[in-house]
This record gives C-alpha cells, sequence and structure tokens, in this order.
C-alpha cells in the first residue's frame, strides 16, 4: 500500500494529506494481521520526494529519485521488511530530517510549507483568472 514520510510528521498546511498517510499505515497494519496465515504480503510504502507529477519536482537528484529508480529499490524490500521508506537514500534522509529537535523541524515544515501553499494558491488563482 502506499503511503508516505508524511504519516510520521504531523506537517502544517498539508493537513487532509499528511493524516489520509497515517490512515493509510493503520490500514495496512491491520490488514497484515488479518491476512497473516494467507501468504498474502501487504507492505506500506513511505516516501520522500519522488521525481512525479504530485511532488512537483522534474529533476532528479541524490534524495529525489525518479520514479524508475525508486521502484526498482522498492520492489527488492517486499517480503523483507512490512513498513519501508522505499530506497536507501530516503531512509537516510528521513533519519537526518526526523532525527532533528521536534521543534526545529515544525519550524521548517512549517516555512517551507506554508511558502508552497501559498504558492500554489496564486498558481490557482491566475489559472481561474
Ligand atoms: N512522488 C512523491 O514524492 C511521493 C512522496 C510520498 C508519497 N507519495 C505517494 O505515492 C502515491 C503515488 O503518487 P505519484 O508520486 O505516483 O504521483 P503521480 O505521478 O502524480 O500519480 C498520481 C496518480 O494518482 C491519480 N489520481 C490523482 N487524483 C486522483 C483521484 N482523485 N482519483 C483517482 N486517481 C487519482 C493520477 O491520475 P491521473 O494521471 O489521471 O491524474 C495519477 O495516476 C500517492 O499516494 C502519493 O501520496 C508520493
Amino acid at each position: 500500500m502506499f503511503s508516505s514520510s508524511a504519516a510520521y510528521a504531523p506537517m502544517p498546511y498539508l493537513s487532509i494529506y499528511s493524516s489520509t498517510r497515517v490512515y493509510i499505515n493503520h490500514l495496512s497494519n491491520i490488514l497484515r494481521k488479518e491476512y497473516a496465515d494467507t501468504g498474502i504480503i501487504i507492505q506500506t510504502v513511505c516516501p520522500l520526494n519522488v521525481a512525479t507529477n504530485i511532488s512537483k519536482y522534474k529533476e532528479t537528484f541524490f534524495f529525489t529519485p525518479s520514479p524508475k529508480k525508486y521502484a526498482k529499490a522498492a520492489i527488492k524490500t517486499i517480503g523483507i521488511v512490512s513498513e519501508t521508506m522505499g530506497c536507501l537514500e530516503h531512509q537516510i534522509q528521513a533519519t537526518l530530517l526526523f532525527g532533528i529537535p521536534q521543534f526545529l523541524l515544525i519550524f521548517l515544515q512549517k516555512k517551507i510549507l506554508k511558502a508552497q501553499s501559498e504558492r500554489e494558491k496564486k498558481e490557482l488563482l491566475n489559472k481561474s483568472d
């Protein structure tokens, strides 16, 4: 099941998105128990940024792989871990990001995500003109 690293921290200005990712993780955990004896593998994949439409990253770089590179890495984890960031690059990034003090993480998230949210609102308003 596809979730997101947004499930691991309450994300300002992404309230619905972040909350739905927590829901997916919870649902996956329940389904994994229900299907434990069937041989069906239920894995939760929680990426950071991958260069797709949703992330709006057009270029790839170390922490933002292409969908193909990400999928290749994530597939290798099936049957090994039940919940994963999907690739080593995201595992490293998550360790760095979620390892910083909570107040600093919230401060940075608010600053970055508020600016992003305002940019997107402006783009939508411009489109509707
Ligand atoms: N890319 C990232 O950085 C990233 C990070 C964390 C988690 N994720 C998760 O990964 C999953 C896949 O995202 P992606 O990166 O592959 O994004 P994507 O390339 O933008 O693909 C999103 C897909 O969802 C479909 N979709 C969007 N709204 C829909 C709706 N209301 N009903 C039905 N289908 C809808 C789109 O269909 P159309 O093509 O027809 O619009 C598209 O096929 C998402 O659940 C996302 O939360 C992605």
